[in-house]
């Protein structure tokens, strides 16, 4: 495909495109090929941030344009208020075949963040109770129902308050950071803050619901442990409160499994999806039982745009492939490779505390000395940059902005992980180490 090397979408941008969201990058992009992004100049990127995990099939994924094109020939939409079309009746079936009993009911909407807020919604409305328990860490997304549960970052809180009401944060079992990768003692004590809470400030009977993260995304990659979702699972059935899992950015095989509370077998009572169901065009989706949303009631929620017929002829699309090419298997495997060559260089570099996370979404915490575990955001900073001149997209996450995280896509290849943790290990051993690192 021709680019322009003359447009720099920076500068154009400039004067009338707002100041307010953040970027990763200045770069000005052309377009994308396969697992590849390719600037304005014609340089090409290995794109291992997939728009923070929604590419999940690549760029240009020939099933998912044609799906596309058809349906945009056909209809475009909006038909949800006046009927109905039928990529949006398949998907809803098809993305409901995908999850255990008894989730077998589909809301489609438009982003991460409305479908949170329509989860906030569904669990206040049928449960009869307004209280929300989330994490502290977590990322749930922007508008303001979604923020009120978000702590990733302050920015994301400051000058917004008040925020909605009745919403508590309570510690996650953050594993690497707080205990020393003792994962039964990280489930003990975020479990004894649960119910702390639940003692002292807000009774287990007014909770409609908790929200989590199986892994924490935006917060650091921080997977919580399995004894951990376990008893809260538990906890929420003695208590009769929902347990909402936010699949937004694991879900769709990312972790190795189709959904990500799939390795701790249990089954959440509403579970959010997002950012890879359509591979790139907006689409968000609240998956619960029958029931629960018969209690929510007809009119209760609505929706303009969610489930637009084009964005669901896409996410067929995904799903005919993700099954097709057996990429939750691949996304397990390929995993393990990219786990392994992360170790690895763990093992020879000292700047490298911890090395996490399921499947394909694996994180690389970078410290300036790993006995005390002090944070070392510079040096995620100037990876990320030098691993982006070398040709590797990865983006940084977590509250002290240190964890380098990779999400490349789900097919990606065993060719194209050697040449990210090539290209990722020369980017690390080209920036110079501080003189007083400690190793370990
Ligand atoms: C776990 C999680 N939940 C919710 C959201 C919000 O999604 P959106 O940006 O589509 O509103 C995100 C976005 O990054 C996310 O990672």
């Amino acid at each position: 495909m021709d680019t322009n090397p003359a447009l720099d979408l920076a500068a154009l941008a400039r004067p009338s495109l707002t100041p307010v969201l953040g970027r990763y990058f200045e770069t000005s992009w052309s377009h994308g090929a396969g697992h590849r992004l390719y600037d304005t100049d014609g340089r090409s990127y290995l794109d291992f941030a997939n728009g923070i995990a929604v590419t999940a099939l690549g760029h240009h994924h020939p099933a998912v344009t044609a799906a596309i094109h058809a349906q945009v020939d056909r209809l475009i939409g909006p038909t949800g208020a006046v009927g109905y079309a039928e990529p949006v009746v398949r998907l809803a079936g098809r993305l409901a075949a995908t999850f255990p009993d008894p989730l077998d009911t589909v809301f489609f909407l438009n982003s991460g963040s409305e479908a949170i807020d329509g989860a906030i919604k569904l669990v206040r409305r049928a449960t009869g109770r307004s209280v929300i328990i989330a994490f502290r860490g977590a990322f749930h997304g922007r508008t303001v129902g979604a923020m009120s549960l978000t702590s990733s970052s302050l920015n994301y809180r400051t000058g917004y308050e008040p925020l909605l009401p009745s919403v508590y944060l309570t510690p996650f079992p953050n594993v690497y950071r707080d205990f020393d990768g003792d994962e039964e003692r990280a489930t003990r004590v975020a479990m004894d803050h649960l119910r702390e809470l639940t003692e002292w400030i807000a009774p287990a009977s007014g909770v409609a619901a908790v929200f989590i993260e199986p892994v924490q995304g935006e917060g650091g990659y921080n997977p919580a442990p399995i004894p951990f979702l376990r008893a809260l699972r538990a906890f929420c059935d003695e208590h009769g409160i929902l347990l909402v899992a936010d699949e937004v950015q694991t879900g769709f095989g990312r972790t190795g499994r189709m959904w990500s509370f799939e390795h701790a077998g249990i089954v959440p009572d509403v579970v959010v999806v997002a950012k890879a169901i359509a591979n790139g065009l907006p689409l968000s989706a609240i998956v619960s039982s029958r029931g629960l949303q018969t209690r929510w009631g007809k009119g209760a929620h609505g929706t303009t745009y969610g489930g637009n017929p084009v964005a669901c002829a896409a996410g067929l699309a995904v799903l005919d492939t993700i099954e097709a090419e057996g990429l939750v298997a691949n996304a397990a495997a390929r995993g393990a490779e990219l786990s392994a060559g992360l170790r690895a260089l763990m093992a020879d570099d000292p700047r490298i505390g911890d090395v996490r996370g399921p499947g394909l979404m694996i994180g690389v915490e970078l410290v300036r000395d790993r006995a005390t575990r002090e944070p070392d955001p510079a040096l995620c900073d100037a990876l990320v940059a030098r691993a982006a001149d070398e040709g590797l997209l990865v983006l940084s996450c977590g509250h002290d902005h240190n964890v380098v995280r990779f999400i490349p896509p789900v097919n990606v290849t065993a060719d194209e992980i050697d040449e990210a943790l090539g290209i990722f290990g020369r980017a690390l051993r080209s920036l110079p180490a501080r003189p007083d690192a400690a190793g370990a």
